[in-house]
């Protein structure tokens, strides 16, 4: 069944269930090795199905229900289905009414992905849930549109007072930091995973978020963004950039093309958003789009992660300094 949480809606099944849980994966098209999260209705119900510890209960104090995602080795109740045989298994608890709701009334975790079709952006409202999955599923929730816009951050419980950021979301480093936990940022974050590296969240490794039309990310001032824009834009190109940016593209960008991000300083309208604009780009026609590179502070982290994949790591530097190395890759590709 699909559900709404406050970061993205869920395909769930019962996670006690193995063969429920397979189904999720072939309803998806998902690769049998990416494990799925288990979504409790309160953070006390993780000790039946994890090894919980003193920094787990730091972290569920501060920050659940609410979308974070937490990785502990993982107990019997839970069948290898669910954790693809790592040892380990995600834990959250969502924050959304209706999200709390069902998993009370189910009395059973609920394993939940995402509920888009594998490589698509993750849905964020009943539109872009129906677009993926109707006819797919037994049943589909509709709530509103989610909240924080993103999936949830992803830690991995290291030693007493540290965690491996897996994927950064609507709970920031900065926040975990400020509870007194360290955050080690996992190389897959920030970048491209290079050739043999050990892939600790399966997921990381898979292209995601990708839009049909191609988007790329242009690393430089509005200005340089904007000279760049004009001189490669054609009828088909769309643009995502902020309100205060809007004239710049106005008279050179179709109108139905470009799309806000609202104000520069809503970063978290912009996570609310980002999904349902790379929809957006392709149901309006687009044939390629860009946007500005996100700085990585702060919950535009989050938005840096998304989008890099979401542009498979086409990057322009447009800087003054900068390399021209991923000017060529964008050739290449
Ligand atoms: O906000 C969310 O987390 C949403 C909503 C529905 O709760 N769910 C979600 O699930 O984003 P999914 O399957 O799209 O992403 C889960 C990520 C994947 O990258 C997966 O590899 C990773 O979590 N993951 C799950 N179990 C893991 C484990 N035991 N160790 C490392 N990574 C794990
Ligand atoms: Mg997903």
């Amino acid at each position: 069944m699909v559900f709404p949480t406050e970061t993205v809606y869920g395909l769930g099944a019962d996670a006690t269930n193995a063969d429920a849980c397979r189904a999720i994966y072939t309803t998806k098209g998902r690769p049998s090795d990416n494990p799925l999260i288990i979504h409790i209705a309160c953070p006390e119900d993780a000790e039946r199905y994890a090894v919980t510890s003193s920094l787990f209960r730091k972290l569920a104090d501060t920050f659940m229900p609410g979308p974070i995602t937490v990785i502990m080795p993982v107990r019997d109740t839970i069948p290898a289905s669910v954790t693809a045989g790592l040892g380990t298994v995600a834990v959250r608890c969502p924050s959304d009414p209706v999200a709390h709701a069902l998993i009370a009334a189910a009395g059973v975790p609920i394993a939940a992905p995402s509920a888009n079709l594998s490589g698509s952006p993750s849905p964020t409202c009943g539109a872009h849930v129906l677009a993926d999955m109707n006819g797919r599923v037994d049943a589909i929730l509709i709530g509103g549109a989610c909240e924080v816009g993103l999936e949830s951050t992803i830690v991995k419980l290291e030693s007493d007072d540290t965690v491996t950021l897996l994927r950064p979301g609507g709970i920031t480093p900065e926040e975990i930091e400020a509870t007194g936990v360290h955050v080690r940022i996992a190389d897959a974050v920030l970048g491209a995973l290079r050739e043999g590296e050990r892939v600790l969240s399966p997921g990381m490794k898979y292209k995601h978020y990708a839009p049909r039309a191609p988007l790329t990310l242009l690393d430089g001032t509005p200005e340089q963004r904007a000279d760049y824009v004009h001189a490669h834009a054609d009828a088909g190109t769309a643009v995502l950039c902020c309100e205060e940016e809007m004239p710049l593209y106005r008279g050179i960008i179709a109108p139905q093309l470009l799309l806000s991000t609202g104000a520069r300083d809503q970063v978290a309208y912009y996570a609310h958003r980002l999904f349902a604009l790379l929809r957006e780009t392709d149901l309006r026609g687009a044939k390629k789009s860009y946007a500005a590179l996100p700085g990585t502070s702060g919950l535009e982290l989050a938005l840096y992660n998304r989008m890099i994949r979401a542009a498979a790591h086409r990057i322009i530097p447009l800087r003054s300094g900068a390399s021209t190395e991923k000017v060529e890759n964008e050739k290449g590709r």
